[in-house]
């Protein structure tokens, strides 16, 4: 069966198609970065407009790359939340609407749980159960994975995401947007231990995180320098290590309290080398993470989960919902 899967929540245009029984035949991407970067962020209205305009031309672009015809689409996987409503819509609408069209079933999925099977993409892939830590712009959270659809999170940002704060350090730093991955640069230049930054709700029990404080840390610290390249440097570099060494304590506790051996990183904030680097260093544990272009938003996430939710797929349906807000938790094992 081959899966078209659409991702349209926020400021990517993602399309793919996955083949139940050859995997990922071929994908492509549209980051809306420059279009929202004069404004320093996401503008939800743009961005609705402009999933509008690349989705289709993508999909054509898909179907060259791979020599396929519309005709040989068998069902449709479309994220239908959470994120931005507009944005949503559009994917939704059209992933219904091609769907309709060809006469195949669709499904809505949750972009969460495409993030969380990302790196079951992979050639070697993780056996369940595991620890899942989905680390995005959106949300930072410690999942424990019993199998397809049975996630119960175990841990959760009681404020910004661990990428929202990237972000923010970020533009405070006068990096522009998106932050992260530039600070992330940034970091390489820094002398390590210039700056001790905390790490937030390590020394009390528990999963959950707190990032937003590490920002006005950033910020303070920032004012009371003298501003130079290098202080910016080194700021970077405390925050990046501090953000790190508290997911990492976290995971080890999560993979402690739950007995699981495998760890599975997914989410934007997958791609940063230095988390990488310092979870896969963790005895004992064996750490996946999805391929680098499957780290942020992307189509082949969702024809992925898609493709693990065949049987729930549904013919002929003629209405769909968006769902800007849809937990990890609500969602059931594959039905049939
Ligand atoms: O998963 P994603 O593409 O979108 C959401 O679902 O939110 O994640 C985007 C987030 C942004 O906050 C971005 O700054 C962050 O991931 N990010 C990074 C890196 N690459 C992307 N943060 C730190 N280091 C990176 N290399
Ligand atoms: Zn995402």
């Amino acid at each position: 069966m081959r899966v078209l899967g659409i991702e349209s929540s926020c400021d990517e245009t993602g399309i793919a198609i996955y083949d139940t029984e050859d995997g990922l035949l071929g994908h492509a991407l549209y980051s809306q970065v420059e279009l929202h970067a004069e404004y320093g962020g996401v503008v939800p209205e743009l961005a609705s407009r402009d999933h509008i305009r690349k989705a289709l031309p993508l999909l054509d672009e898909v179907l060259s790359k791979t020599n396929l015809h519309r005709s040989d689409i068998d069902a449709v996987a479309y994220t239908a939340g959470p994120g931005l409503i507009g944005a949503l819509l559009v994917g939704c609408a059209i992933g219904r609407s091609i769907a309709w069209a060809l006469n195949v079933p669709a499904l809505a999925i949750n972009h969460m749980e495409g993030h969380l099977l990302s790196p079951l993409l992979e050639d070697n892939p993780p056996d369940f159960p595991f620890v899942s830590l989905l680390v995005s712009g959106g949300h930072s959270l410690l999942v424990d994975v019993k199998g397809i659809g049975e996630y119960e999170i175990i841990g959760e940002s009681i404020d910004d995401a661990v990428g929202e704060a990237f972000d923010k350090t970020a533009k405070l730093l006068g990096l522009g947007y998106p932050g992260g991955p530039a600070l992330a640069k940034l970091a390489e230049q820094g002398i390590k231990d210039k700056y001790e930054f905390p790490r937030p709700m390590t020394n009390r029990p528990g999963l959950d995180f707190s990032f937003s404080g590490l920002k006005t840390f950033a910020m303070n610290t920032w004012m009371d320098s003298e501003q130079t390249e290098q202080d910016k440097a080194d700021i970077a570099l405390a925050f990046e290590t501090a953000a790190v060494e508290t997911l990492a304590i976290k995971c080890k506790r999560a993979l402690k309290q739950t007995g699981h051996k495998t760890l599975v990183v997914a989410g934007g904030v997958s791609a940063n080398k230095a988390l990488r680097k310092r979870l896969s260093a963790m005895p004992h544990v064996n750490v996946f993470y999805p391929n680098m272009a499957f780290c942020g938003d992307n189509g082949a996430m969702i024809a992925f989960a898609g493709a693990m939710r065949e049987s729930e797929m549904q013919i002929g349906a003629t209405s769909f919902a968006a769902r800007p807000r849809w937990p990890l938790n609500e969602l059931e094992p594959p039905r049939g």
